[in-house]
């Protein structure tokens, strides 16, 4: 069936999709029908984290997800963490550390540290690891990213060190 019409709510923006096949991830509308390309697609299984997003505030795999399934859902992705273009906390900090290389697993790594971080403001290092397990990173070796998330840690919860603050 590759007449489906139904609307999706991405980054606070309804979205109409026309002409939509029923079997279509949620990934391949927001690139290819909403021009939300800031959501990579890479491993397509689940496996590697690259196309994250939020629905109803619940971090998925974009790639795993029917978008006509989303149709009633408030969608978020990378582009909506700052929609006024501001970088948030998270961005800047893994532009500081140096968490990014290639690039193409930060967008799904800063929703998920985003995700984390409003749920547990204060994760302990294996809290942290555990919940970016499921984003893979074939470049960084994750040390970088990982000193990225605690400094924002750090940042938010005012335990900022003067000597890492110098
Ligand atoms: Fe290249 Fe993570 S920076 S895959």
């Amino acid at each position: 069936m590759n007449n489906l019409v139904y609307s999706l709510t991405v980054n606070g923006h309804v979205h109409e999709v026309r002409d939509a096949w029923v079997g279509e991830s949620l990934l391949s509308v927001l690139r290819d029908r909403i021009g939300a390309y800031g959501t990579k697609g890479a491993c397509e299984q689940g496996e590697c984290g690259s196309c994250s997003v939020l629905v109803d505030g619940e971090l998925v795999c974009s790639c795993l997800v029917l978008a006509a399934s989303v149709t009633g859902s408030s969608i978020t992705t990378i582009e909506g963490l700052s929609p006024d273009g501001e970088l948030t906390d998270v961005q800047r900090a893994f532009i500081d550390a140096g968490a990014v290389q290639c690039g193409f697993c930060t967008p799904g790594l800063i929703v998920a540290v985003h995700d984390l971080l409003d749920e547990n403001p204060a994760p302990s290092p294996l809290e942290v690891r555990e919940a970016l397990s499921g984003n893979l990173c074939r470049c960084t070796g994750y040390g970088r990213i990982f000193a990225a998330v605690e400094a924002v840690i750090a940042e938010r919860n005012g335990t900022v060190s003067e000597e890492a603050d110098a």
